[in-house]
């Protein structure tokens, strides 16, 4: 009897990408390091993994990402580490360790890799998924927020992504933060018969968190709380118009939002999220982040300033409605005949390769015919057929497949073997 067996599936939230798709992936990634290369950022790579300690005390115990969302486990020695749910705990942990306050004033970084996060999977949320971020560290001046910002939006413009808005808002430091959670902190207590138990408990122990709440009767009610951006000490309302008045210079024209708070502890002051429109639905921020002058003192680092942000690069490939075309086909298909044939047609590729042209083999052999039929089918610029009499000669038919190569489909002339890396450079450089 056949025993049928069952084809293991990807995790759940976690998505393949064949390379049509990664290549838009790349090319995402190209842009993010060409633009943040101008601004003067350099990559940093850290652990795709963490103790996990790291993020509950960075991104905070009552936030969803560390109590609902990370992926924790113990290693062997029973540490619990996680996998990193986000890039700014990780990239903190290293300017700390690396001291690298002590020998540079202002540190710019920028990152891409996967994060995860075991969110609830639909259409641009994963649970797997991919940040272009940055991090600016040693800068306390509105000019350092609004610089980062304008930078976000100069990479989404280069990337194609147009029609996004800016949302602005700040939820104060620890001069101001403490009154407002205060305020907060009563009106929820206030309504803590109406609130989900979650609620209940954020109430007491982080009352800021509630702003995030999901349910929707809890969102109702807490339509009508004081807002954070509302009850702003002196300095940090003059930081916030500030940096406001230096993004109005720069050509945006951000939209404040009173009550965007964000979803992680760390944040001081600025917050921001660029939201694109179109069919994302409710997964439409695309890059949100802030300001957190206190997290690098706080995980036992200097006392630094730093902003930042992260973007979602498939929200970003959604946004875009980005299909990239298969990837586009050789520049020379070599069909060859005979078993000396192929030996030579193997030399003859790499020699195209070398100079810097795509070629490949149709591996499978077959006629003539079927393996022209495989260049055709497979998009190569020309093909070039080797038989024994080519052999003999030294020298063989170059043919013009589809429209690339100057001359038109079905020309052909003959070429010294030797001559052929040379004869497509000259035949392709101009249309590429
Ligand atoms: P975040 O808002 O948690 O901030 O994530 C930033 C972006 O990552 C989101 O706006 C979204 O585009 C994308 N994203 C988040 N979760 C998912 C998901 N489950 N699936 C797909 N995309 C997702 C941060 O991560 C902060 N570290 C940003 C930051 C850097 N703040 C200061 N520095």
């Amino acid at each position: 009897m056949r025993r049928t067996v069952e084809p293991l599936r990807a995790v759940k939230g976690m998505n393949d990408r064949l390379p049509g798709e990664a290549r838009a992936f790349a090319r995402v990634e190209a842009e993010a390091r060409r633009v943040f290369g101008l601004h003067g950022y350099g990559e940093v790579r850290t652990p795709m993994a963490e103790e996990a300690a790291l993020f509950s005390r960075s991104i905070g115990e009552e936030t969803d990402v560390v109590g609902k969302e990370m992926y924790v486990f113990p290693d062997r020695h029973g540490v619990p580490l996680a996998l990193r749910p986000e890039g700014t705990a990780g990239a903190v942990r290293a300017y700390i360790e690396h001291k690298v306050a002590t020998v540079e004033p202002v540190t710019r970084w920028f990152y891409l890799g996967p994060m995860f996060r075991h969110e609830r999977p639909q259409k641009g949320r994963y649970r797997q998924f991919h940040q272009v971020g940055a991090e600016l560290f040693g800068a306390a001046s509105p000019e350092a927020d609004a610089e980062l910002i304008a930078m976000i939006h100069a990479f989404l413009g280069a990337i194609g992504l147009s029609g996004v808005r800016l949302q602005l808002n700040s939820i104060g430091d620890d001069a101001c933060r403490p009154a407002y959670a205060a305020a907060l902190q009563a009106f929820l207590r206030a309504h803590a018969a109406e609130l989900c138990p979650d609620c209940q408990r954020r109430a007491e122990t982080n009352p800021l968190r509630a702003l995030d709440c999901k349910v929707p009767a809890d969102r109702a009610i807490l339509a009508s709380a004081p807002e954070p951006g509302a009850s702003l000490c002196g300095p940090c309302r003059e930081h916030f118009d500030a940096v406001r008045g230096h993004l109005e210079v720069l050509g945006l024209s951000p939209e404040v939002n009173p009550r965007l708070v964000r979803g992680l502890d760390y944040y001081t002051r600025t917050t921001f999220e660029f939201l694109a429109g179109g069919e994302l639905g409710s997964q439409n921020t695309v890059a949100a982040g802030g300001r957190y002058d206190k997290l690098v003192e706080r995980l036992g680092g200097p006392a630094v300033p730093a902003v930042g942000f992260a973007a979602g690069i498939e929200r970003l490939l959604l946004a875009l409605g980005a299909t990239e075309a298969a990837a586009e086909g050789s520049d020379l298909l070599v069909a060859a005949l005979g078993g000396p044939a192929r030996r030579r047609a193997l030399v003859l590729a790499q020699a195209v390769r070398a100079a810097g042209l795509r070629a490949e083999l149709d591996l499978r052999g077959g006629s003539l015919k079927s393996q022209m039929r495989y260049a055709d089918r497979a998009g190569a610029a020309f093909a070039l057929v080797l038989g024994d009499d080519e052999l003999a000669a030294g020298k063989a038919k170059l043919r013009q497949m589809g429209p690339r190569g100057g001359g038109a489909p079905g020309d052909e002339i003959e070429v010294a073997l030797d001559a052929v890396p040379a004869e497509l450079r000259r035949r392709l450089r101009d249309v590429r």
